[in-house]
């Protein structure tokens, strides 16, 4: 069968699964073969299948593989002092100005304070952004905050216990000192919670006022070595895990 696109816009599965980054047609044959994809919730076994990439649910091993051919995903590091919006109507530095020459139409997915530096996910599927900035998703988050020093013991007990804040109690998942330096130190937290400044009231509240913050990890994505500023296409088993971590 010719392999070239057809005017319906089905593709055979194993093609669009080459091109999601499964490895060569032979190898996506045998993941079919094996019984391990399944396409719109029914397990596949036959070969040559045609499948619409724009609108088919498709998962591999239960993961979802996301093939809509112009999906993006974007991982930018914002700098510190860019406002998380795509626009601002008072002309200063914005997340918008950074992708201005991208002709997709981008969401950003939840913010990230002025002040704070680090990863932010940009993406045009609208549901991916509602559902990743959707507290009932719960998607982790991790921080790196300088404050003074040095931290008492006790602080990541209670911070794991929650603390009260104006609007609720916050517990975080996970609390470290990662350094201690002289009269400060580096702390990593992890937390589900999206409020507002919630680690910069989170930390006040136990008496370690950030001096700076940067996130560095949202759900299964890391900021690694990327640069502030710098954007990255999120793809393969990336973009695969991001997707089924919002149960996409
Ligand atoms: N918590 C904060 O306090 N600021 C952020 O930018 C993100 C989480």
């Amino acid at each position: 069968m010719a392999d070239t696109e057809a005017s319906d816009g089905l593709i055979r599965l194993q093609k669009v699964l080459a091109q999601a980054g499964l490895g060569s047609r032979r190898a996506c044959e045998e993941l079919i073969e094996q019984g391990r994809v399944e396409v719109d919730g029914h397990r596949v076994r036959e070969q040559g299948l045609r499948v619409d990439p724009r609108t088919s649910v498709i998962r591999v091993d239960g993961e979802r593989v996301p093939t809509a051919p112009d999906l993006l995903v974007l991982a930018l590091n914002k700098p510190r002092g860019v406002l998380s919006t795509m626009s601002d109507e008072r002309g200063r530095p914005c997340v918008g100005d950074i992708v201005a020459d991208r002709t997709e139409r981008l969401f950003h997915v939840g913010r990230l304070d002025a002040d704070t530096e680090g990863l932010l996910l940009l993406t045009n599927d609208g549901e991916l952004a509602q559902r990743l900035a959707h507290p009932s998703h719960g998607v982790l988050k991790t921080y790196v905050a300088t404050v003074p020093g040095p931290v008492a013991r006790d602080v990541g007990r209670r911070l794991r216990e929650g603390v009260e804040l104006d609007d609720g109690t916050v517990r975080v998942d996970s609390f470290s000192v990662v350094q201690a330096l002289p009269g400060r130190a580096l702390v990593e937290l992890s937390l589900h919670e999206g409020r507002k400044h919630v680690v910069r009231r989170l930390l006040e509240a136990v008496g370690h006022p950030v001096e700076s913050l940067v996130r560095t990890q949202v759900g299964p994505i890391r900021l690694g070595q990327q640069r502030p500023g710098r954007l990255r296409a999120i793809t393969g088993p990336e973009l695969r895990a991001l997707y089924t971590s919002v149960g996409l």
